[in-house]
């Protein structure tokens, strides 16, 4: 109701409360509430004894109607579970996608604000205030439980292009899936999914983005090795504008994916990355190996070359 409500604020500098009230078929009272509704999100909204209403400013918030006006994605974002505050948006998403069956779809995204134990890789917490994006989309691929590390190294690709459409930031990936800038991490993901010996059930794919985060805000462990697009880039970066064009370039590349043509995001994926060519250690949790970051193959997979020239393929690991 809500929406509509805005739909029609935004078409005309002042629309009645009797237009409203014959538009959406009811009473001009209950139009008042939802005004209500609007200004206690953060709307401001002015009302004139004979004009009516007129729409002044949004917030600056994630919210659902925000994003999905004007997203041209098909599926990706379609619906959207907005939380002011959460603890996690990949526990959230990993409970609704058990939910296939009473209609949660491919494409759903969960949002928060902020996240108050916002999950990390390997366990780790993930510091999630307010003015970053975290979000996470639930999936439901018809592909191999393999391809969990093309959908990761795809979704890096979505968030490197995404961030550079609308700041032109270049940033970087390390592999397999730290955004960076300078050197300096501005982006994670944290891909979860459920299998069965060849079929995936469900993939969450949660997104992390440090957006309009001041660097004194970060807790001081990691304030040195990370940074935020606002920081970069000396000015606020309109987050609802960053979140579409990313859900954009994740459909794009998703369906890519999902034709089997992951070579094509293989390339760009080679374009953007942070680690080829460069002598790193990978721990691999049992292990620690040396060498050099040579290539990635189809699967996804780091190929590293040893000193004595053997060359090991890493699936999952961590960069130190
Ligand atoms: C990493 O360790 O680099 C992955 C970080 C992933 C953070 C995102 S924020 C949205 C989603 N919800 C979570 O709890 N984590 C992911």
């Amino acid at each position: 109701m809500t929406g509509d409500i805005l739909k029609y604020l935004r078409e005309k500098e002042y629309v009645s409360g009797e237009v409203l009230a014959n538009k959406l078929s009811i009473s001009r009272v209950a139009i008042w509430k939802q005004i209500q509704k609007l200004k206690d999100i953060g709307y401001k909204i002015i009302s004139d004894q004979n004009l009516g209403y007129c729409l002044v400013s949004r917030p600056d918030l994630l919210l659902p109607q925000e994003i999905q006006r004007g997203l041209s994605t098909s599926y990706i974002g379609k619906e959207i579970y907005y939380f002011p505050e959460l603890k996690s948006t990949n526990t959230i998403a990993k409970e609704k996608a058990l939910h296939r069956a009473e209609g949660i779809n491919e494409g759903t995204l969960i949002i928060a604000e902020w996240q108050s134990a916002g999950k990390g890789r390997l366990g780790r917490e993930w510091f999630s205030p307010t003015g970053g994006i975290w979000f996470s989309i639930i999936l439901y691929p018809q592909l191999s439980p393999s391809y969990i590390s093309r959908i990761t190294l795809m979704t890096a690709v979505a968030v490197v292009k995404a961030i550079r459409i609308c700041t032109q930031i270049k940033s970087q990936i390390k592999w397999p899936n730290d955004i960076l800038i300078n050197k300096k991490k501005v982006c994670g993901i944290l891909t979860e999914m459920s299998a069965e010996l060849d079929i995936i059930n469900w993939v969450v794919v949660g997104i992390g983005v440090n957006v309009n985060i001041k660097q004194r805000e970060f807790p001081e462990d990691i304030r040195e090795r990370t940074t935020s697009l606002k920081e970069v880039l000396g000015k606020k970066v309109l987050r609802v504008k960053l979140a579409q064009v990313f859900l954009q370039e994740f459909e794009k590349y998703y369906e890519i994916l999902k034709r089997r043509e992951f070579s094509f995001i293989l390339k760009e994926w080679k374009l953007y990355s942070y680690t080829l060519g460069k002598k790193i250690r990978v721990d691999m949790g049992e292990r620690i190996i040396t060498g050099e970051a040579v290539d990635i193959n189809e699967e996804g997979a780091l190929i590293l070359k040893k000193e004595d020239g053997e060359l090991v393929e890493i699936l999952s690991g961590t960069i130190i």
